[in-house]
């Protein structure tokens, strides 16, 4: 209702940015319509400052990752200091409005604070440092956060393992440590590993399942496995997609689609949210709902937007190209990627 109402309202002024074609004017709400998780990547200042952005969050998704404000340079910007005003608020704000939060990042090589990136020390000096960052975010919210992701884009696209700041001072054990040290800090917890391009390339899917397979083998708890999902209309295809999400199933991971975005520009053209770009994202869209409800209910952890609406969108800011990749449109109106949802969740 609120959001025809908006429509209207836009039309009648005249300050419409897209053809109203390119809204669906449908109403709903997704989360009490799925059976799993569906969740948003929030951005605090936003949450903060956006009537409609917070009315969105709140009415439609009932699983919140914080976008950044749980990486090390936001959350551990100085030795010995943890900045917990943005975290906790954003906890407040989940625990006020019921909401499932699921905690993005603890160990990554990108978003680190100075410090860190200068930090002169041996071997055990840095898993120390480690244990002690993840062990410090997990124990302040202890019970109150479902899932984690441990670790974040540990590997390369051949399946080899990244050579990250934590690779080059602890050894391949790093990734080990993290999860037995995160096991400690709360039991509870789910534990995940999340990455990019599992669903485009198999070679890196495989080296992933196995490698957390073995760490399994040596008595490492690890639940889940993230796919990012930053995808494009182009690519992948709907089958690439089914065959990653079962994958990862078959091998007993819970399956969170952790940051999916589907981009309708991803070569950079000059282009406008056309009805046709926006109806092959809804398309791709349901494809992908309905290849998720093909997963046994235990491993769906949940599918997690990576953002609200297209003007939140990290993808305009981080490699400067329009594009159109969420639910809601630049107004907050729904698109067809929005209805579609709502009609297969
Ligand atoms: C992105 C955020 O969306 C941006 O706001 C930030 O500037 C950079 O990071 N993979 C991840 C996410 O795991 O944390 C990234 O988020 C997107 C890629």
């Amino acid at each position: 209702m609120i959001f025809r109402l908006v429509t209207i309202t836009l039309l009648l002024i005249g300050c419409t940015e897209h053809p109203a074609s390119t809204t669906c004017g449908q109403t709903g709400s997704l989360y009490r319509q799925a059976s799993y998780p569906i969740g948003v990547a929030l951005d605090m200042m936003e949450l903060n400052s956006s009537a409609e952005y917070q009315t969105i969050a709140t009415e439609q998704f009932n699983s919140i990752t914080p976008e950044n404000i749980f990486k090390a340079e936001s959350i551990h910007p100085e030795r010995g200091f943890y900045n917990w005003l943005e975290t906790d608020s954003l906890m407040s704000y989940c625990e006020r409005t019921q909401k499932r939060v699921h905690g993005h990042t603890l160990i990554w090589h990108v978003q680190l604070p100075e410090w860190i990136r200068s930090f002169q020390g041996t071997k055990a000096d840095w898993e120390l440092h480690m244990k002690e960052h993840i062990q410090t975010i997990m124990t302040r919210y202890k019970g109150k956060i479902a899932g984690w992701d441990v670790v974040n884009e540990a590997f390369n696209e051949d399946g080899t393992l990244r050579n990250s700041i934590w690779r080059q001072h602890i050894g391949d054990s790093y990734i080990e440590k993290a999860y037995r040290f995160a096991r400690e800090a709360d039991p509870n917890a789910l534990l995940f590993y999340n990455d990019y391009n599992l669903e485009v390339s198999p070679t890196k899917r495989a080296a992933v399942i196995t490698y957390f397979n073995n760490l399994r083998l040596r008595g490492v708890k690890i639940d889940g496995i993230g796919l990012q999902m930053h995808i494009s209309i182009v690519h992948p295809g709907s089958s690439e997609i089914a065959s990653a999400l079962m994958d990862v199933s078959a091998n007993e991971y819970k399956v969170h689609i952790s940051e999916l975005d589907i981009s309708v520009n991803p070569l950079g053209k000059n282009i406008t949210a056309t009805t046709e770009l926006l109806g092959e994202q809804a398309n791709l869209m349901g494809a992908i709902l309905l290849h998720y409800r093909q997963l046994p209910l235990k491993h769906r952890y949940g599918i997690t937007f990576w953002g609200v609406s297209d003007r939140n969108s990290w993808i305009r800011s981080t490699y400067n190209r329009i594009d159109y990749p969420l639910l809601f449109d630049d107004n907050y109106q729904p698109k067809p990627m929005y209805c579609k949802a709502i009609e297969l969740l």
